[in-house]
């Protein structure tokens, strides 16, 4: 099957492998000039880090990538750890590794597997319009490209999503969350004797620093030669036009009453300073176009916040999903005159496939969505009863068992349901085991089996 896929990030990448070694015809189209890539550290998770290795990326991703022993989760103020999160045990846990790695670095192995899949990747190849019922986008230089399926992964701000759904596309929406971010260069950090024993080499632990609405985690990338910094802070200061000066001082000023190893951390940190406003796509009325010709994923379909770690991982999963699901509904022909000889019946194949994706995906993407937001609402609540609801739980984060064991009302807020599959919602988000185990031991190829299979005996009926 020929596949066009709008978006060369990691979402339109990883697709592009999976598709690319099942044997379909894959072009990527991207709007930059050139892939020089933004964005510092990302955290992925087992359940996705699953899919990268089965497609062969083991070896690139684990010589560039780090897997932190623990997250040590620290009062902001007094910097005590409040809890351990043993990060090395979810590869027993859940089968993989659980990763931190540089975006661009990420991005360039992805990149790379795809060619090597076959994927033709054509940049400065910016889409403006969309022929839903016909697998055709129209290139900025005005012409057009046809395929069997198109496959739209262009990002949070998506222009397929507003063609799709023209006024019932809810756009992307604030969360109320924001997080500067920046680096520092890990000699410098381990030179100086007030923070050398937080960069520690052997164990790459992460650190993360919690108070009522600020936190700051760090943790290290590029070969442990750099500290990734991620401050979150209410999404409530307007850094635009800001001088580094500017940047500089509202961080200062924000985290001033942070323990003095973390204010020495800002200290030697690099000058350079950006903003990014937490933004998060809201469930969509729907993901594909009735013909069977058109899907969104990614970000376009599903941003979310990132106190679960799982933006990027998701999307892997997305990319999984879709390929499984093609598998089984309609698996790839060698005869290329086959798709446009039979093409309503490859359409129809395709409409059931992207039915089955939908129905297996969205919940479960709806769900992570709602435990992201509620990771990090909750691991910056003001509310005194619900901190120390939170530090208790912090105190069992490393262990075995889901703590508290069961949804306790007197635990108010802070343990919810999830309003779409019912899984837990716990404190701290990641620091929460019962979260953790629906989050990082998912097996999305396994969703899609389950979801065709109920569909075939339902079509059999
Ligand atoms: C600049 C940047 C920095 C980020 N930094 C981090 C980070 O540090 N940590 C973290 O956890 N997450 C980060 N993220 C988010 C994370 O990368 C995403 O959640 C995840 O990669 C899934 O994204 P995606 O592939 O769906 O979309 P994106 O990564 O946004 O990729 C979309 C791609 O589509 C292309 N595109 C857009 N419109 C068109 C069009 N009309 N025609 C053709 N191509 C188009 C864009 O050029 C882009 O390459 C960052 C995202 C961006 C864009
Ligand atoms: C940032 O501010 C701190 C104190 O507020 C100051 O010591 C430091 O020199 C400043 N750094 C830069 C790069 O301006």
């Amino acid at each position: 099957m020929r596949v066009i896929i709008v978006g060369a990030g990691i979402a339109g990448l990883s697709l592009a492998i999976a598709l690319g070694q099942a044997g379909h015809q894959i072009t990527i189209l991207d709007a930059a000039p050139q892939l020089a890539e933004l964005g510092a550290g990302v955290q992925m998770t087992p359940q996705a880090i699953r899919y990268l290795f089965k497609w062969g990326l083991k070896d690139d991703l684990l010589s560039e990538s780090i897997i932190p022993e623990s997250l040590y989760v620290r009062d902001g103020q007094s910097g005590d750890v409040l809890g351990t999160v043993r990060i090395k045990d979810m590869e027993v846990q859940y089968g993989a590794p659980y990763i931190v790695v540089h975006r661009a670095v990420l991005h360039a192995i992805l990149h790379r597997h795809a060619v090597r899949a076959g994927a033709q990747v054509l940049l400065d190849s910016g889409v403006v319009e969309y022929e839903f019922a016909n697998g055709a986008v129209q290139l900025r230089n005005g012409n057009w490209l046809t395929a069997d399926l198109v496959v739209a992964a262009d990002g949070i701000n998506s222009l397929a999503r507003s063609k799709l759904l023209g006024s019932k596309d809810p756009g992307s929406q604030p969360t109320g969350w924001a997080a500067f971010r920046m680096t520092a260069e890990a000699s410098k950090l381990r030179a100086d004797p007030a923070v050398a024993s937080l960069i520690d080499l052997q164990s790459r632990s992460s650190n993360w620093w919690i108070a009522p609405h600020l936190s700051c985690m760090t943790y290290l990338i590029k070969d442990a030669t750099l500290l990734n910094i991620v401050l979150s802070h209410r999404d409530d200061v307007c850094t635009k036009d800001f001088t580094p000066g500017e940047y500089n001082k509202t961080v200062r000023n924000l985290f001033r009453d942070f323990e003095p190893r973390l204010q020495r951390i800002l200290d030697l940190s690099r000058p350079q300073i950006a903003n990014y406003p937490v933004y998060a796509v809201p469930p969509l009325p729907s993901w594909a176009h009735g013909s069977g010709r058109f899907v969104l994923i990614g970000d376009a379909a599903h941003a979310m916040a990132f106190y679960m770690s799982m933006g990027v991982s998701i999307a892997v999963e997305d990319a999984a999903a879709l390929v499984a699901v093609l598998d089984l509904a309609c698996p790839p022909d060698n005869d290329p005159s086959f798709a446009r000889e039979r093409s309503e019946e490859v359409a129809s194949k395709l409409k059931h496939a992207l039915q089955i994706f939908e129905t297996a995906r969205k919940p479960r993407v709806e769900a992570v969505q709602e435990a992201s937001l509620h990771g990090g609402d909750s691991s910056h609540t003001s509310d005194e009863i619900e901190r120390s609801v939170l530090y208790e739980a912090l105190g069992h984060s490393h262990e075995a068992e889901v703590w508290p064991p069961e949804s306790d009302s007197s635990r108010g807020n802070l343990i919810r349901k999830s309003t779409r599959t019912g899984q837990r919602l716990g404190p701290g988000g990641i620091i929460d085991k019962g979260t953790r185990d629906w989050c990082y031991g998912y097996d999305a190829v396994g969703a899609i089996e389950k979801a065709y299979k109920s569909s075939s005996i339902a079509g059999q009926a």
